[in-house]
C-alpha cells in the first residue's frame, strides 16, 4: 500500500482586539512596585523585604523586540492589585474561554479553504496550558464545530503546534485520519509572572490553527509537508510546577514558581545553538541547502534569538521579507508565534517555493517543519 502524503491545507488566526503596549504595561508594573514599597516601607528599611525596582519600556523593546501585545483581558491585567486576566466564571453549559477562541482559529482555517467541518477528522488541542483537565479543550471544540470522530489535548509548551503538526501528519500517514485540525488556543497572560520584572513583558494572548490533510482531499492550492522532525532535551530553565497536585494548597496557591518562570540568558544562550543545528542537520536530511530556504517561519520569543538562529542558517543576518517577526505586534505567543508568522507571511511565496516553520521552547523541545508551496 503507498503512503498517505500529508500536506498543509490552510491556516486560521484569532487575535483579541485588545492590545496592550510597553507604556501601559510598564506604568501598571511600576504601579506596582510603588505600592509595594510604601505598604512593606518598614519591613525594606529593616532589610526583611526586597525593595522592587521599576521597569522600563526602552529595555524591554531593547531587550525582547516586543512593543505592544495582544490580551484577552486587559482591565485586570493593568489593575496593579491583579495583575492577571479574570473572567466571570462559565458554566458546564458554556464554551470555555480556550475553547471559544480556539474555535474562531478553528472557524477562520476551515472556512478559508471552504472546508466542512463534517469532513474533518480529529481536532488536536496543542498548546501551552490547559485550562483544566477534562474533558479534553479538543472535545469541547471538535464538538461545537460539529466534527466527528476523535480530539485531544496535547503540551509541548512553546512547541505545541509543530509537534501537533507532526502527530496530525503521522496520523494521515497510517490511515488513522484523513483531515486533522492542531488548534493553538494560548492564554500567556494567565501563566505569566505580571509581578516579575524580569518577564512581565514577554506573553501575548492569540489562537491559531492549523488543517493538516491528506493531498487527495486537500484544496489545489496547499503546502507540502517535505519533512517534520522533534527534539526534546530536559531543562529547568523555563518552568512553571503549577499542577494538580498543588492547585489546591492554600500556602502555594499563587507562589512565584506556580506561574512561568525563566533563566532568559541561559535559555538565549542554550537554544540558539540546539535549534541552529537542528535546522541545518533536519535540511541536509532531506538534500535541501539551508541558504536556499525561501523563508524561515521561527518561534518569536526574542528577536536577538531569530536573528542569530536565521543568520547561522542562512549564512547571513536575515531581512524581514527572509524572517519575519510577529514578536513586535504579539509578544511572544508560545506555541502559536511561529503559526501567525506562517500565516500571515506566507502569500505572497510562489510555488516551489521551500521554507521552514521552527518552533523552540520549554522542555526544551524544539520543531522543524520544512514546507513547499504547491500551485
Ligand atoms: N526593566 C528594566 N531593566 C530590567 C528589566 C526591566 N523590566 N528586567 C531586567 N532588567 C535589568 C536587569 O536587572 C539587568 O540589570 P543588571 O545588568 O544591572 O543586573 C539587566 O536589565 C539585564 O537583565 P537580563 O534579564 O539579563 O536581560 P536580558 O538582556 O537577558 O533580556 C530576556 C531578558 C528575558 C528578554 C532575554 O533573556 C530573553 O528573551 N531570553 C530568551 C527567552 C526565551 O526565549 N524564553 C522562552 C520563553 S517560552
Amino acid at each position: 500500500m503507498s503512503e498517505i502524503t500529508p500536506v498543509i491545507s490552510a491556516t486560521g488566526l484569532y487575535t483579541p482586539p485588545e492590545t496592550i503596549t510597553n507604556d501601559e504595561l510598564v506604568a501598571s508594573y511600576n504601579a506596582y512596585v510603588e505600592l509595594h514599597n510604601s505598604r512593606n516601607a518598614a519591613a525594606i528599611a529593616a532589610g526583611e523585604v526586597e525593595e522592587l525596582q521599576p521597569s522600563s519600556a526602552e529595555f524591554v523593546e531593547k531587550a525582547s523586540g516586543i512593543k505592544s501585545r495582544h490580551v484577552m483581558s486587559k482591565a485586570p491585567t493593568l489593575d496593579p492589585e491583579t495583575m492577571g486576566p479574570r473572567w466571570p466564571e462559565r458554566s458546564n453549559d458554556e464554551l470555555s474561554v480556550m475553547a471559544e477562541i480556539g474555535v474562531k482559529a478553528a472557524l477562520d482555517a476551515l472556512q478559508s479553504v471552504g472546508r466542512d467541518p463534517k469532513d474533518v477528522d480529529a481536532v488536536l488541542c496543542a498548546a501551552s496550558n490547559m485550562q483544566r483537565p477534562y474533558p479534553a479543550m479538543a472535545i469541547e471544540i471538535q464538538q461545537a464545530l460539529g466534527i466527528e470522530g476523535f480530539a485531544f489535548d496535547m503540551n509541548v509548551a512553546c512547541s505545541s503546534a509543530t509537534f501537533g503538526i507532526q502527530t496530525a501528519a503521522d496520523f494521515i500517514r497510517a490511515g488513522n485520519a484523513r483531515s486533522v485540525l492542531v488548534v493553538s488556543p494560548e492564554i500567556c497572560t494567565g501563566h505569566n509572572n505580571m509581578k516579575n520584572r524580569d518577564s512581565h513583558f514577554i506573553f501575548g494572548d492569540v489562537a491559531t490553527a492549523v488543517l493538516v490533510e491528506a493531498k487527495d482531499m486537500a484544496p489545489a492550492k496547499h503546502w507540502e509537508i517535505v519533512g517534520t522532525r522533534l527534539k526534546t532535551v530536559f531543562s529547568n530553565n523555563i518552568r512553571n510546577n503549577f499542577g494538580f497536585l498543588n492547585a489546591a494548597t492554600p500556602e502555594t496557591i499563587g507562589t512565584p514558581d506556580k506561574l512561568f518562570v525563566q533563566e532568559g540568558r541561559k535559555v538565549f544562550k542554550e537554544v540558539v545553538p540546539m535549534v541552529a543545528s537542528m535546522i541545518v542537520e533536519h535540511a541536509g536530511d532531506l538534500g535541501i541547502d539551508p541558504a536556499s530556504l525561501r523563508r524561515l517561519w521561527l518561534h518569536q520569543a526574542n528577536s536577538g534569538m531569530n536573528r542569530l538562529i536565521s543568520q547561522r542558517v542562512l549564512g547571513h543576518e536575515a531581512n524581514d521579507d527572509e524572517s519575519p517577526t510577529v514578536l513586535d505586534t504579539y509578544g511572544n505567543t508560545s506555541s502559536a508565534g511561529s503559526i501567525i508568522a506562517f500565516h500571515l507571511h506566507s502569500s505572497d511565496l510562489a510555488a516551489g517555493d521551500t521554507a521552514l516553520i521552527c518552533s523552540f521552547g520549554a522542555g526544551y523541545s524544539a520543531g522543524t517543519v520544512f514546507v513547499r508551496k504547491v500551485a
